[in-house]
């Protein structure tokens, strides 16, 4: 039997909770055609909620569009052009005959070879010579713009893992090209996502950088205890299940209200419960995950300097001043200069997640493990 919870793919209707300020703001910027920019580290929620602020507006502004592009795998400008042409084709019309009459339209100088999908699905492929895309590639930054005033619609263009962009080649370039042909289009919304807090800040927050106030930064943040408890509980109802606020408070706070975890520890605890899920169950639950995750956990640790394991030590240990003396000599970490790295590079190993002035660990079940494997009490 499905579970009552979801964690891994975007959650939709009564898998999601909250957010009500964060999707009315959305809904008001997309309407009013801002762009907006949404920052928070990995699975904490930001395509669940753009989806689900796309779902809501869908019956009631049948003229506006969404189209869904994600960066997580572009490497190269080329590479983006492409992806994010097929992306605009496919949203723009759902029926295959018209996605090529569409191609056909769009890209006159630049010819694309079309490749029809195979599996009965509608989505085209296209690809182009990279000669030819480079002397037309405002065609392709201007497309969104070129189809809403062709088809009378208005488009949210919504790209996931936008800081990618920093990795093409030229891409202070790049970036110049986007920003002087996207600040002129009036029916097309951009909104921009990105995990890695600190490329996305400095694309948008720096006053030297193409795209600084380019529109609305959002900062998401976790979701509040309050929210999940309810939730939690109404799940386990929704299956004929119980579980106290009390219990489900355990799930929430032993995942520090981190969404992906809270869910999928709360699944495990249902999994493992009878009709009424108990403190005992939240407990086998979390032995359960650790056991699943402990070769992977093991595996990072085990590319971890000593400096760097105790640098975690630290941050477990609540520690939040890493530079003070006493903290340095405490957890035989080297110079303060030695630290600044330290943090750089586990934050992009992603072991944990610096959203300033705050650290943290970006895996609240990596979080326990370390304490109890890793950790004695003489630590
Ligand atoms: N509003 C929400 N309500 C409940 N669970 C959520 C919500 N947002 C996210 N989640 C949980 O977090 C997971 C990751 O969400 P996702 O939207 O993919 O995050 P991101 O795009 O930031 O990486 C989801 O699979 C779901 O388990
Ligand atoms: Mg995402």
């Amino acid at each position: 039997m499905e579970g009552p919870f979801v964690f891994g793919s975007h959650a939709t209707q009564h898998f999601f909770t909250n957010r009500t300020n964060e999707i009315k703001t959305l809904t008001n910027n997309f309407i009013a055609g801002t762009n907006t920019m949404l920052i928070s580290p990995r699975r904490w929620g930001k395509s669940s909620l753009v989806m689900n602020v796309s779902e809501r507006m869908k019956p009631t502004h049948k003229k506006i569009r969404f189209c869904f592009i994600d960066l997580f795998s572009v490497r190269s400008e080329e590479e983006f052009y492409e992806v994010y042409s097929q992306a605009l084709i496919n949203a723009s019309e759902s029926k295959l005959e018209e996605r090529i009459k569409s191609v056909g339209k769009f890209f006159r100088s630049l010819l694309p070879a079309i490749k029809l999908p195979v599996d009965g699905q509608n989505d085209l492929e296209l690809n182009f010579e990279w000669k030819q895309l480079k002397r037309n590639a405002d065609d392709i930054i201007n497309l969104a713009e070129r189809i809403c005033r062709e088809k009378k619609i208005k488009l949210i263009v919504c790209i996931d893992e936008f800081q990618n962009i920093s990795n093409f080649s030229d891409s202070l370039g790049f970036q110049k090209k986007l920003r002087a042909q996207w600040q002129k289009h009036q029916l097309t919304t951009y909104c921009l996502y990105g995990s890695k807090r600190q490329m996305m800040a400095h694309i948008f927050e720096s006053p030297a950088m193409p795209f600084y106030k380019f529109g609305d930064v959002l900062f998401l943040k976790k979701i509040d205890r309050k929210h999940w408890i309810k939730f939690i509980v109404k799940q386990f109802a929704s299956k004929g299940n119980s579980i106290t606020e009390e219990v489900a408070n355990e799930i929430a706070e032993r995942m520090e209200d981190h969404p992906y975890f809270v869910q999928q520890l709360a699944q495990e605890a249902w999994q493992l419960s009878e009709k009424k899920c108990l403190l005992k169950d939240v407990d086998a639950a979390v032995s359960r995950l650790m056991e699943k995750l402990s070769i992977l956990y093991q595996r990072e640790i085990d590319q971890l300097s000593n400096k760097q394991i105790n640098f975690l030590k630290a941050l477990a240990n609540g520690e939040t001043r890493f530079t003070t003396l006493d903290v340095l000599e405490k957890y035989r970490l080297g110079t303060s200069g030695n630290v600044i790295k330290m943090k750089k590079v586990l934050e992009s190993e992603e072991l944990i997640d610096s959203m300033e002035p705050e650290i943290q660990f970006t895996d609240p079940l990596f979080k326990l493990w370390f304490r109890k494997y890793m950790m004695k009490e003489s630590d």
